[in-house]
This record gives structure tokens, C-alpha cells and sequence, in this order.
């Protein structure tokens, strides 16, 4: 009850340093800024934004040395000099910290941005980054914007062609996706249930109380698939978006993506009916990771079927 008010007035003031802790009672008055008298002290103030702030996601490992995403890249160096000046205030005011209940795929920092957009396969051709329309709270690139992204995206796409993980790479990886695995994680996910935020009314909301992913997600509606047994969602499964939730990229490497997580968190700090709030249970956790974890490894000693 106290930490549902906690994070209902941590969404509000988009305040995040310090939500979700149950100790940080001291903003159920909506009036102390962190750090001040009366209020927990953050280990951070909530107005210095580093690469390692805590609520920002980390990056997927380090810069590869060479090849795409790398600091020879060109077309990572123009997405650093160009492209993350235009998007950073205009998309990461919530993409950073998860304000509104935005995923958190960018960062104050250009580099670690990059990574995390190419951890989501979002640096691709047709890259969602571009193409994706907000549900609630959200803005669309401008004119500008796209223009920006599309010269970077043409430059990537470039670089990246007969790479070792060229942009159509979540292609390539279907056959990497063995249905037992595939169907373990469904499985666990098919046990998560959604759990009522303070100012949802259970009885009234579509899907915000002990609901379960199926009722909304079972054929791959809203960009996510989580059905029942069978051999349907296994073929969902290989194709964009709904492996994007699951891999993505570090350069050339195949990564997790670890989106239903960070969509898990997001779900924490998002305003009353907007995406139902979910928890990831420890066995559903092991369960993707175990089935990310085993396409990974087909896809590296080249066994894909
Ligand atoms: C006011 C907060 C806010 C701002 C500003 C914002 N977003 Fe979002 N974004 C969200 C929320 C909340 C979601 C999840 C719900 C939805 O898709 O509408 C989201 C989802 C997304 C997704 C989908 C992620 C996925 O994996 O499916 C993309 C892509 C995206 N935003 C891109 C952008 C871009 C590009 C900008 C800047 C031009 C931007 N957003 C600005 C809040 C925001
Ligand atoms: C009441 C319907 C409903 C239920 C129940 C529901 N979802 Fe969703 N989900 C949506 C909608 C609508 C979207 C697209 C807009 C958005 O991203 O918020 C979505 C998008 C998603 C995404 C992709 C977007 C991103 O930001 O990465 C993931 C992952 C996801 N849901 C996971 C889950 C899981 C796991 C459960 C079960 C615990 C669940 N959802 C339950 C409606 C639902």
C-alpha cells in the first residue's frame, strides 16, 4: 500500500533516484526533493546525470574493438556528433529513466545509448526507433529527426552488410530457436499475473489486476507473444518485434535484449492504466534466460538449423 503511493508519486514527479524503495517513505509527502532534510539521502543527486547513474539501464557489455558499433565506426561516430544531440532531450527525458513508463533503451551518455538502442535491434533498417507510434504518453521524431536518423540508418545499414552480424541478423536466428526451449519460457511467462496499481480500480480496468500476458498477448497482439501450448508461437517467436523482447545486437555479437525485464520495471513507475504492472518471478527470469542464452550459444558455434 505505502510503496504503491511511492511509486504513484515518484511517476508523477517523474522523480526516480530513490522510487521503488520501500525506505524513501520521505516522498509520500510530494513536497521533499531528495537529499533534502527529512527526506532518505540518494547515494546520487537526481539533477547529475552520468553514464553510471543507477537507474539507467547498463550498457550490454563493452564497445566491440572493431567492425560495426565499434570507435571506428563512421556511422557510430555521426550518431554520436549528430544524431544523440537531437534525440537525447526530445527522447530521453523518458527513455533514460523510465518516466511515464517508458523502457529504458537510452542513457545520458551517446555511447552507452548506442548500445542500448542496438541491444533493442533498433539500429536496423525499418529500425522502430523511427517507425514507432507512442500508445499514451510519447513523442514521434520530427521531420528533422527523421531525416537525422535515416542518413545514420542508410550509413549502418552500409556498414554492417555482409558483417558477421549484418542488420538482418534476428533473421538469421530463427533457426537458432528450438521449440522446447522456446516453450519453457512461454511457459513461465504464462504464470506471471498482472498486479493492480493504487488509483487502478480492479474490478473496472482491462487486464490491471491478476491477469495473466495470454489475455492480451496470445497471438502476438500489441508487439509481444506469450500464448499457449503449440507450435504457433514458436513461429511468432523467430520473427520481429516479438524477438526483439528477447536478442539484439552489441556490434557483432548477438546479445540478450532483456526488454520483457526492462518492460517488467517500467510497468513499475507507469501512471495508472496505462501498460498492466507485472514482476518477473526468479523462475521466469531463469527461464529467458535460459532460452536466450541457449540461441546465443547455437548462433556462436554456428549450429543453427
Ligand atoms: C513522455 C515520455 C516519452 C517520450 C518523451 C518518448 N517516449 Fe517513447 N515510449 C514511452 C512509453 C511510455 C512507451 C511504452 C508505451 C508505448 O509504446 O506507447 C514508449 C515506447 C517507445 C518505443 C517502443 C519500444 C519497443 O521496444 O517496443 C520506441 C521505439 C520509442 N518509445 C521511441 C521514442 C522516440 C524515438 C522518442 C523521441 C522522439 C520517444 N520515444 C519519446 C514514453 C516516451
Ligand atoms: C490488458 C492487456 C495487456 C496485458 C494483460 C499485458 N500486456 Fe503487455 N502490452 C499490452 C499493450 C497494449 C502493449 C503495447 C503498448 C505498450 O508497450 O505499453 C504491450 C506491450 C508489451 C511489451 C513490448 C513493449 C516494450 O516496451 O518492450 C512487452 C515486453 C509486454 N507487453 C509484456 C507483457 C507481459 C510479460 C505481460 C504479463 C505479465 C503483459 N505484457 C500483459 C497489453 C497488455
Amino acid at each position: 500500500m505505502t510503496k504503491n503511493l511511492v511509486i504513484a508519486i515518484c511517476a508523477a514527479a517523474a522523480l526516480v533516484v530513490g522510487c521503488g524503495d520501500a525506505s524513501s517513505s520521505g516522498y509520500l509527502t510530494g513536497e521533499r526533493e531528495p537529499g533534502e532534510p527529512g527526506g532518505t539521502t540518494p547515494t546520487k543527486s537526481p539533477t547529475t546525470s552520468t553514464p553510471t547513474n543507477p537507474n539507467e539501464a547498463p550498457p550490454p557489455g563493452s564497445v566491440p574493438p572493431t567492425g560495426p558499433g565499434s570507435s571506428g565506426s563512421k556511422a557510430r561516430a555521426y550518431f554520436i556528433s549528430d544524431v544523440f544531440p537531437s534525440i537525447s532531450p526530445a527522447c530521453g527525458s523518458c527513455h533514460v529513466s523510465g518516466a511515464a513508463g517508458a523502457p529504458k533503451f537510452m542513457s545520458a551518455d551517446a555511447s552507452n545509448t548506442y548500445q542500448l538502442l542496438d541491444q533493442r535491434a533498433m539500429i536496423t533498417a525499418q529500425s522502430s526507433f523511427i517507425t514507432h507510434k507512442h500508445t499514451g504518453a510519447g513523442t514521434e521524431p520530427t521531420p528533422a529527426q527523421v531525416t537525422l536518423l535515416q542518413k545514420w540508418i542508410g550509413m549502418e545499414t552500409q556498414e554492417r552488410v555482409g558483417q558477421k552480424a549484418p542488420e538482418d541478423i534476428l533473421a538469421k536466428l530463427a533457426g537458432c530457436i528450438q521449440p522446447a526451449d522456446w516453450k519453457q519460457a512461454e511457459s513461465a511467462m504464462r504464470a506471471l499475473r498482472t498486479t493492480a496499481r493504487n488509483g487502478e480500480n480492479p474490478n473496472t480496468c482491462s487486464g490491471c489486476a491478476n491477469e495473466s500476458c495470454v489475455s492480451c498477448h496470445r497471438d502476438g497482439g500489441y508487439g509481444m507473444v506469450v500464448g499457449l501450448q503449440g507450435d504457433q508461437t514458436t513461429d511468432l517467436v523467430k520473427q520481429r518485434p516479438f524477438i526483439n523482447r528477447f536478442i539484439g545486437l552489441n556490434g557483432t555479437d548477438v546479445v540478450p535484449s532483456n526488454a520483457v525485464k526492462a518492460k517488467a520495471d517500467a510497468t513499475q513507475t507507469g501512471v495508472a492504466y496505462s501498460h498492466p504492472r507485472y514482476a518477473l518471478t526468479p523462475q521466469a527470469e531463469q527461464a529467458i534466460t535460459t532460452f536466450v542464452t541457449s540461441v546465443v550459444n547455437q548462433y556462436k558455434a554456428g549450429t543453427c538449423k
